[in-house]
């Protein structure tokens, strides 16, 4: 959420090309206004607004933009509502600092009033103006600007990563607590990001900052001094190799048809690097002897816990607890000890709500492990170990080869603990690019009739109510329809009275599930409702539902996760014939780094 990008060069050039293609890079993150400031000798340049990278950067012409250091912002809105004047980067009182954050800064409304009571001109409601005058206020009292920074940085309470500049200058100073900050070093130049995809195509040596580190960015070189003391850090640079594929839309008209056809092919990639894993058996060995076992995530990584806690019980006979992460504390902490374990799922790793409830969990002695895909994450970094998801970058917001090689990792994990081997699991990657091939053209079909509704249900029952439960959301998530999932035998206890003529009601069924299936998809037809069956060929199925999407053959478990392929397609068609970017979704943003 939010991203920031800044570079300094040795000399006044055309930075604007190079801030909007920065900034298109940041986009995945979730934004609604976009930002860009230049500073050289004593001008700074900056312009911003509400919009979409392309629309403001067109409007205010940013690729005229010039400078010997350059800053960019992407904002998602916490503080203050989207507009203008709370777009980042944002001026000190004088215009002779700008500067631009990512995260949240949870005293804003307080530091807001200090400002003000101590003459400072404070112009908006957002918290990243509030990094600026945190720093400003320092620099009056005469303090160099490490020190300043030092001291804003004990004021500024959240987690958040931010950079400034001054005129009359020529570097840029960046700091890191609690979000991602990259630095990137490269000929003539240095940069700074909120990740590292965006600064893939400048270079390929990077430094990563931890919290409480202040960078100093000048054109040839940077120098990094710890928050705490001021002292200098040594650090090495690494060159990362990772592919600029991953960023790149590869022919696929949005990155989320990318990722969904990438589901196959990283599937094969997680069963690979977990058959070769010495964590698996550490892991393995830590549930077993475990008093309880907690699997906690939030969102989509939440509906990989449930199907996890399935197999687990189904496959090994282990019973473990499911738990969204924020209810986790006010559940479960009492109940925690040193006894337990958790298995903490995030795709990003940088998930507030889970970082928090690690580090209630781990206070009260509980062993902490993660499954994670960005590796260098402060849930990797924080946890006992963490099983690497291998997904590669996810640019599309919604969630959709990270979540499904959640599922085969734990699929992988349930199968060793049972004592199984775990050839069955080879066949998941072909099967699911069958599934792929197979359901494409039956889902597309079912568009126009589906998108006439606004309101929809997505049915599952045992290891297909998880796959229900995430095909709602990405519904929900990217068409902006309401669309409930829920256990497909709990339908009749209530939502069954929406039920009209036409009305959608999608139904996973598991192989083993048909009969009790069958008796839920005919509660809907007869009263007139479309039922619309998700599963392998199967002539209940076929003679029952409205509709079947077909699934190719395979086993129970394997079968769920199948399932889980055509409600991505679903949704992904629904939201792009509504004319909705699926990669962008209103309101949303990538990683949610705020309470
Ligand atoms: O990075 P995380 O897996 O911790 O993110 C958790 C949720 O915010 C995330 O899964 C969200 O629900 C997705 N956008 C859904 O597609």
């Amino acid at each position: 959420m939010c991203g920031i990008f800044g570079i300094v060069t040795k000399e006044e050039q055309p930075l604007g090309p190079i801030l909007i293609e920065a900034a298109k890079r940041l986009t995945y993150r979730g934004y609604d206004s976009v930002g860009a400031a230049t500073l050289s000798g004593s001008r700074i340049d900056l312009r911003k607004d509400v919009g979409r990278v392309e629309e403001v950067a067109k409007k205010y012409d940013f690729a005229t933009m010039t400078g010997q250091r350059g800053i960019t912002q992407l904002r998602w809105a916490t503080f203050g509502v989207p507009s203008q004047v709370n777009a980042q980067p944002h001026i000190d009182s004088d215009g002779d600092l700008v500067g631009a954050h990512n995260g949240n800064v949870v005293n804003n409304v307080e530091l807001r009033q200090q400002f003000i009571a101590e003459g400072l001109t404070v112009r908006s409601q957002n918290d990243g103006e509030s990094c600026v005058h945190a720093v400003e206020r320092y620099l009056n009292k005469g303090y160099d600007f490490i020190d300043a920074i030092r001291l804003a940085y004990g004021d500024l309470q959240g987690d958040y990563a931010f950079v400034i500049g001054r005129v009359d200058d020529d570097r840029l100073y960046a700091f890191k607590k609690g979000s991602g900050l990259v630095v990137g070093l490269g000929e003539g130049f240095t940069c700074v990001s909120s990740d590292l995809p965006s600064l893939l195509p400048l270079t390929r040596e990077i430094v990563r900052l931890q919290d409480g580190e202040i960078v100093t960015l000048w054109a040839e070189r940077v120098e990094l001094r710890s928050v705490k003391d001021g002292a200098r850090i040594a650090r090495e640079s690494e060159t990362v190799s990772e592919s600029m594929d991953a960023v790149q839309k590869g022919g696929y008209p949005h990155f989320m048809l990318k990722e969904i056809h990438e589901q196959a092919q990283v599937a094969g990639e997680v069963l690979h690097m977990l058959d070769g894993s010495p964590e698996v058996g550490r892991v393995i060995e830590a549930v077993r002897e475990a008093r309880h076992v907690y699997f906690i995530g939030c969102g989509t990584s939440y509906h990989a816990c449930l199907a996890g806690a399935v197999y687990f019980a189904q496959l090994a006979g282990r019973a473990v607890i499911p738990v969204l992460a924020p209810q986790f504390i006010p559940q479960y902490l009492p109940a925690v000890n040193h006894e337990d374990i958790g298995l903490f799922v995030s795709q990003s790793g940088e998930t507030k709500d889970v970082l928090n409830a690690l580090q209630a969990a781990e206070e009260r002695g509980m062993t902490a492990f993660g499954l994670a895909n960005v590796i260098g994450s402060t849930l990797t970094r924080a946890t006992a170990c963490t099983l690497p998801l291998c997904c590669g970058y996810e640019i599309s917001v919604p969630a959709t080869k990270t979540f499904t090689n959640q599922v085969v990792t734990f699929l992988y994990l349930a199968y060793r603990m049972a004592g199984h081997g775990t050839k069955e699991l080879a066949a998941i990657p072909a099967l699911m690019a069958q599934t792929l091939e197979l359901t494409a053209p039956q889902v597309e079909a079912l568009v126009p009739p589906i998108n006439e509704w606004n309101d929809l249900y997505c049915l599952g029952y045992g290891a297909t109510l998880p796959m229900a439960l995430e095909g709602a959301l990405k519904l929900k998530e990217i068409t902006y329809a309401h669309c409930e999932g829920m256990l497909s035998t709990e339908f009749k206890h209530g939502p069954l009275s929406a039920v009209t003529a036409g009305f959608p009601v999608l139904f996973a069924a598991g192989p083993g599930d048909v009969p009790l299936i069958v008796s839920g998809i005919n509660e809907v037809t007869c009263r007139g409702g479309r039922a619309i069956a998700i599963g392998q060929e199967d002539a209940r199925l076929r003679a029952n539902a409205s509709d079947l999407i077909t699934l190719p053959a395979a086993p129970a478990d394997i079968s769920a996760l199948l399932a889980v392929l055509p409600l991505q397609l679903l949704s992904y068609h629904m939201a792009v014939a509504r004319g909705y970017d699926p990669d962008f979704p209103r309101n949303l943003s990538k990683t949610l780094t705020v309470d």
